[in-house]
This record gives structure tokens, C-alpha cells and sequence, in this order.
């Protein structure tokens, strides 16, 4: 459609039929949802309603949702189609790493694959638009969903947003194998006080601007994601989903954002539980005023807003805004030309899960895991070494995180499965439980989630499995559904059932090659001296099983580092590597009491930010600048010769980062603002460039303009965040 048919048709609609548009509803309504991702209420949205709703969420399946589509259009007065819309988080049917792990690969060019390839299979299965990328800033592993950002830094989580929305989107939504993005949450969901799911956000406008707002920035107004949704939690004191600050004056008015904003499930009517509004009327006003477009799943929208627009309370110009955005969205869609779009089954079945996707995904997941310690015992040999594999992940399809909602277990590749493919295991069995009697968890869907009181017979046989061999590949962690939403943990420490685990293994073999697989970054003090290798997987997907014998063996070498620091402890928390200096730093390894320091334990984190090792070695010369000095509108590249000193050909990824030394406001004492994969063979040296320029200067100054200042800043050039190798240059601009 033109735009002047759109403005026609918004013309011709009734005030029923402009509200029904801003109107979302679970497809149980529908279509016997397949996924309640909310409290499920009974909304008490009058039929009439319903029947004009202009989106469902979480409902898929191209058979399925074409029906859903024709009796809707059947009986919809306005004719405009649905938007069909889900959480396509890590994958559809072919599942990736949770994204902290994607994260972790710094491989934006693969991480676009993977979310084509959801796109490719999740649009064949008659959906329209993904709740994804998540964006938001995560630097407290006590919070749930740091599993589903790609980790705690500005430049990393800006370029791997944009990554997934292009690979979401691709050139244009009436491309086939597309679907619209929606980045989340915004704002600033990922810093809840305490780590508390849900809690309250307080931050600097400081903070804001140069931190927490910069990925929603480039994934939605440099990418071009088509819907931003907005979060649960106040922002220094008022709720995103009604914060005029935000969703005006930054998202709309600064960053000219025009396309579509959705609240998140049932955040509308929460204003009212907030405290800033009295009612639903109140609520309606507020979040249509502040644009919210779409309400998920409540009846505030539905309920409110055609009295209040027929008594003059709220402009039918307002609403129309409202309303235009998502018929725009859904002409950008194709839907007025075809409201099935591209849902198909036969492409649904023969897309799902296909050997191209599968190999995309076990790519990604073997990039995706971190090494942190290895004394040799990787790669594991394929003859001539009894291998034992114990633990509660070594042959579980529970592999996929909590946001994976789409897959079939009966597809993921197992660790077992995995390292059969390669050698004769002398043993595979469980040793414990993931979790312990107490405390009891939560499940997604509210079941209790424990482990037995007595494990002792599940130790037993693996302690028996372990004295006949000769190395134990270990696997530790959580449970998929211990981190996702609303799984906020107080303690990161491993289970009581899986140290013993460790200690009854250790104690007839110490040769075990540890991996850990979990949501979040865990407390790993009780086995890190101990382990002969340890490997954060994180939930590494369907084709994690593959991924991790491929790793093991050495037919694949890691290549990942750390997208979010491990702590050393929970008390340590929020921990992250663009920390500030303070006026008087700690000195590592002198003991002041007068320093920014603990009593009890070191500042730094277990695992910094960047940091994995290889089963090679790198070693970096000394970054040179092509000029002492950059002004305004110029550039200065700084090139690092980095060589593979090992025996085995590896990728290693280098990363750059910046500290400005003297400015109007304190800085971090450095800043990630590039980085790069590079493949090295043994022996072979490259030269890798970087090129800065005034934007990677900039900030939010004193007096609160943006931008550069004169003066020093010291470039570091290295493979991770602790990188030492540097030079300096001076901004003149
Ligand atoms: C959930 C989540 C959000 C998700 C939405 C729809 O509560 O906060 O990330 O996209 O509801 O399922």
C-alpha cells in the first residue's frame, strides 16, 4: 500500500477498529497458544474485542496461523490482517547458544547468520515479528536474564544487536525468510538494584547516555529494528513503560525513532501497582501519550481508551499516530498484499532444523565457549585414552536455555552423543543431580525444581566410573531453567551435590577437564584450582553436543572470550571491567586500608571481561599509531602485530580499548571500541588495525553536551580487558 492508501484506511476505521490495532492478546484467544510468557489473567476483554486484535504473540506454526489469519479476516470488520509475533530468542527450531554466550564469540558476521537463519525458519512458520535482540547492559550475574544479552559491554552488546537485527531483518521485511525485529527492554532492564528481577533502575543521566542507552541506540535507530519494547522497571523513579523521558524525548525526539514501541507483557497495567497513575484510565493515557503503541496482553488499551478518546480525555489524533505505526508495520510486511506472508509448510519442515542451520549453530556454539584453565589435558585424545564422561548435562537434551521455546529435544546433539561420534567412551553417567534438595526452584511454568535428598548412589557410580579412567570430562552448573526470567539467585555458587560430585571424582582421579554449563557467570572458587581444564558452554544450543567434542578433541580449537566478567563471589557483584578509578585505587597485591578495596577479597573478578584461552598462545608487540595527534573530522589508525607463538593454528580475538586520561568528568578506566577475529597459524604473524575517530572520544561532558575533549588518551591493544600492550595519542580537536 501507499502511504496515502494507509492514511485512507486509517480514515475509514472506526474508533473499535483503531483501538482493536493497539491491542495485543496470547493466541490461546486464538489459536490454543502454544506459550503463556506472562501471568496469565483473565483479561475480560469484551469479544468484540478480541476480535479486532491487531496482534497475538507466541503462537506458531504456518498451518496453524493460517487459519488463525483466515478466521480472523473472516470476521474482522476492518480486514486489516494480524501481526503474528514471538520470542525467537537463540533460534526456532535450530537453537544457538544462549546469547551471553553469543556474545562471547565476537563474531557479529556469524552471529547475523544465526538470527537469518531464525528468521528464515521462524518466517516460515507464519511469524511476522521476534522479541529480539535483547540489549540491555548486564554486570550482576545474580540477575536471571543476563543469559539472554550478549553481556556487559557498550561496544560489544551495540554491535551484536545490530548483528541480529540485520540478520533478523536482512534488506528489506518483503524479503522472504525475514522478520521484524524488536529490541528490548528498554530501558536499562539489565540493572536492577540487587540483581532483583523486576526491581528499580536508578542511574545517572551520565550513565545513561554513555552506558546503558547505547546498544537500544544502535540496534534500533542505526539498524533499523522495525519495534522497540519497553521494560518493566522504573528508571530513576518512573516506570519505562510510562517514562515520557525516555520514550519522547530520547526515542522519538533525539533519536528520531519511527517505528513501532510495544510494552512488555502486562507492563501498562503495572504502572498501576507502580504508583504513577490511579487507574487503568490513568495508565492508558500515560503510556499512549508516552507512545507506547501495542499493549501486551492487558485490557487497559481495550478497556479505556475509546471512552476517554470519545469524551475528549485523549485525542483521536494521538491515537492515530499510534495506530498508523503499526499499520506502516504491517504494510512494510507485505500483509495488505499477503496476510500469510511467507508461512508455508513445506518450507516450515524443510527449513526446521536443516544440516545448513545445524551447522551454523554448532559454529556458533563452539565459538561461543570460553577455556579458562587448561594444564594440558585438552584436547582429549581419540585413541588410547579411557575417557569418562560424568555429570547431569553428559547426556541431557536440556541444553538450550530458558528463551529457547520453539525446539524439539529430540534434535539436540547430547555431549554423549557428541563425543561418541569421535571415540569409545569407558563410561557415560549422570553423578547428581543439578540441584540439591533445598532450596527448591521455580520452574518456567511453576513447578518445583529440586534434586533428591540422597544422591550418594549416583556419586557412588561415578566414582567407580572414574577410577577406570584414565581423564573425566566433568560437567557442572545449572539448570537451564535456574536463569531465563524471573530467576534472579542470591548465591552463585555450584550445588552441594555437584562439589561432592567433584571431590569423591578427585579423590580416586584427578584428571578432569570441567564443563560448565550455565546461564550466568557462576562462583567457580570450590573446583578452578582443581580442575585440570574448566570451559564455560553456557547453554550451548542443539548442535551443542557436536560443538563441545569438536572442542574437546581439537577438531575445533576455542576461540571464545569472556562477554561478562566471573566474579570471584557474589559479594563482588556488579563487577565489570569499565570500572572507575576512584581517588584511591586499589594496588593488586599491596594491602592499604585506606584503598578501594575489600577486606575479604580481591577487587578483581575471577575472569575479566575478553578474557579465554586457546590451545595456543599470542603474543602482541606494541600497538603504534599512524600520528601523535587527531583533530576534529580525522582519524588515527593503530595497527598491532600479534603472532601465534604455539604449536596449533587458532583464532584468537583482539581487542582494543581506550582510556581518556584527563576529562571534564571521570572515565572508565578503559573502554572497549573495536575488536577482531584473527587466525593465525603457528609461527605466522599479522598486523591488525584499528581506526578511532572523535566518536570514540566522546562522552557526556560536564556541562552536558556530548562529545570529545582535548587531551591524552592511551590506546591498549591486547586479549582482554586487561590487555597491556599500548601507546598514546593526543585529541586535539
Ligand atoms: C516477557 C519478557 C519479554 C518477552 C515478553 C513476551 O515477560 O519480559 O522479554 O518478549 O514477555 O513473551
Amino acid at each position: 500500500m501507499t502511504n496515502s492508501e494507509l492514511k485512507n484506511l486509517l480514515d475509514s476505521l472506526s474508533l473499535e477498529d483503531k483501538i482493536g490495532q493497539l491491542v495485543q492478546l496470547t493466541g490461546e484467544c486464538f489459536a490454543g497458544g502454544e506459550i503463556q510468557t506472562g501471568p496469565a489473567e483473565e483479561l475480560g476483554i469484551p469479544e468484540d474485542m478480541v476480535q479486532r486484535t491487531g496482534s497475538i504473540l507466541n503462537v506458531t506454526g504456518a498451518e496453524k496461523l493460517k487459519g488463525v489469519q483466515k478466521r480472523y479476516l473472516e470476521q474482522n470488520p476492518s480486514g486489516i490482517p494480524m501481526l503474528f509475533m514471538a520470542d525467537v530468542i537463540n533460534g526456532f527450531k535450530t537453537v544457538f547458544p544462549i546469547p551471553l554466550g553469543q556474545g562471547c564469540s565476537f563474531d557479529p558476521g556469524l552471529v547475523e547468520e544465526a538470527a537469518a537463519v531464525s528468521a528464515r525458519e521462524s518466517s516460515a512458520a507464519g511469524l511476522h515479528v521476534t522479541f529480539s535482540p535483547m540489549v540491555d547492559l548486564v554486570r550482576d550475574a545474580r540477575w536471571g536474564r543476563v543469559m539472554e544479552s550478549t553481556g556487559e559491554d557498550v561496544c560489544l552488546n551495540g554491535v551484536m544487536g545490530a548483528a541480529m537485527v540485520r540478520g533478523y531483518q536482512g534488506k528489506s521485511l518483503s524479503e522472504p525468510g525475514t522478520i521484524a525485529a524488536c529490541v528490548k527492554h528498554f530501558a536499562a532492564y539489565g540493572a536492577p538494584e540487587a540483581g532483583r528481577e523486576y526491581n528499580m533502575v536508578d542511574l545517572s543521566e551520565k550513565r545513561l547516555r554513555e552506558e546503558y542507552l547505547q546498544p537500544y541506540h544502535a540496534a534500533a535507530a542505526e539498524a533499523g529494528a522495525a519495534l522497540v519494547m519497553t521494560s518493566f522497571n522504573t528508571v530513576n523513579g518512573v516506570p519505562a513503560t510510562g517514562n515520557r523521558w525516555l520514550l519522547d524525548e530520547i526515542l522519538r525526539k533525539e533519536w528520531n525513532y519511527k517505528g513501532v514501541v510495544i510494552s512488555d507483557y502486562s507492563a501498562i497495567a503495572e504502572l498501576i501497582v507502580h504508583g504513577v497513575v490511579a487507574d487503568g484510565r490513568e495508565a492508558s493515557r500515560l503510556a499512549l501519550e508516552c507512545g507506547v503503541d501495542i499493549d501486551m496482553v492487558t485490557d487497559m488499551y481495550a478497556g479505556h481508551l475509546q471512552d476517554m478518546v470519545e469524551s475528549g480525555v485523549i485525542s483521536e489524533e494521538l491515537l492515530d499516530a499510534s495506530v498508523m505505526r503499526v499499520l506502516e508495520l504491517k504494510n512494510e510486511l507485505g500483509l495488505f498484499e499477503n496476510p500469510y506472508r511467507f508461512a508455508d509448510e513445506s518450507k516450515e519442515k524443510e527449513l526446521g532444523h536443516c544440516q545448513a542451520h545445524r551447522e551454523t549453530a554448532r559454529k556458533l556454539a563452539e565459538e561461543s565457549c570460553v577455556l579458562l584453565e587448561n594444564d594440558g589435558i585438552l584436547p582429549l585424545k581419540k585413541e588410547g585414552q579411557k575417557i569418562a564422561l560424568i555429570g547431569p548435562a553428559a547426556d541431557s537434551a536440556e541444553i538450550c536455555g530458558s528463551w529457547s521455546l520453539f525446539w524439539n529435544s529430540a534434535d539436540v546433539t547430547t555431549l554423549r552423543t557428541g563425543m561418541e561420534e569421535k571415540t569409545q567412551l569407558s563410561a557415560c553417567v549422570k553423578g547428581c543431580d543439578l540441584l540439591d534438595a533445598e532450596p527448591v526452584y521455580i520452574g518456567f511454568r511453576g513447578q518445583e525444581l529440586r534434586g533428591r535428598k540422597d544422591q550418594s548412589d549416583l556419586i557412588a557410580e561415578a566414582v567407580e566410573a572414574a577410577k577406570k579412567a584414565d581423564v573425566v570430562v566433568m560437567t557442572l552448573g545449572e539448570s537451564p531453567q535456574q536463569s531465563g526470567e524471573g530467576a534472579a539467585r542470591a548465591f552463585l555458587d555450584l550445588p552441594e551435590c555437584q562439589k561432592k560430585l567433584f571431590d569423591a571424582v578427585y579423590e580416586v582421579n584427578s584428571r578432569i577437564a570441567v564443563l560448565v554449563f550455565s546461564g550466568r557467570p557462576l562462583d567457580l572458587r570450590y573446583i578452578v584450582n582443581r580442575a585440570a581444564a574448566l570451559m564455560l558452554v553456557w547453554q550451548p544450543g542443539t548442535e551443542g553436543g557436536a560443538a563441545l567434542a569438536n572442542l574437546l578433541f581439537g577438531d575445533a580449537v576455542p576461540s571464545g572470550k569472556l562477554s561478562m566478567s566471573v566474579p570471584y563471589c557474589v559479594g563482588q557483584v556488579p563487577v565489570y571491567y569499565a570500572r572507575y578509578n576512584t581517588g584511591r585505587p586499589a594496588k593488586k597485591g599491596t594491602r592499604n586500608r585506606f584503598l578501594s578495596a575489600y577486606q575479604d577479597i580481591p577487587n578483581e573478578p575471577l575472569y575479566p571481561f575478553g578474557y579465554g584461552k586457546s590451545y595456543t598462545e599470542f603474543s602482541y608487540g606494541k600497538p603504534v599509531a599512524d600520528r601523535g595527534e587527531v583533530g576534529t573530522g580525522e582519524t588515527v589508525t593503530v595497527v598491532s602485530e600479534v603472532q601465534n607463538t604455539g604449536m596449533t593454528a587458532g583464532t584468537e580475538v583482539v581487542q582494543c580499548y581506550v582510556q581518556d586520561l584527563v576529562s571534564s568528568t571521570s572515565r572508565p578506566v578503559r573502554e572497549l571500541k573495536a575488536f577482531a577475529r584473527v587466525f593465525l597459524r603457528p609461527g605466522e604473524k599479522k598486523q591488525v588495525a584499528f581506526t578511532l575517530d572523535e566518536k570514540d572520544f566522546s562522552f557526556l561532558r560536564a556541562d552536558k553536551t556530548w562529545g570529545p575533549e582535548r587531551g591524552r588518551f592511551r590506546v591498549f591493544v591486547g586479549g582482554d580487558s586487561n590487555a597491556e600492550q599500548e601507546t598514546e595519542i593526543y585529541y586535539c580537536g
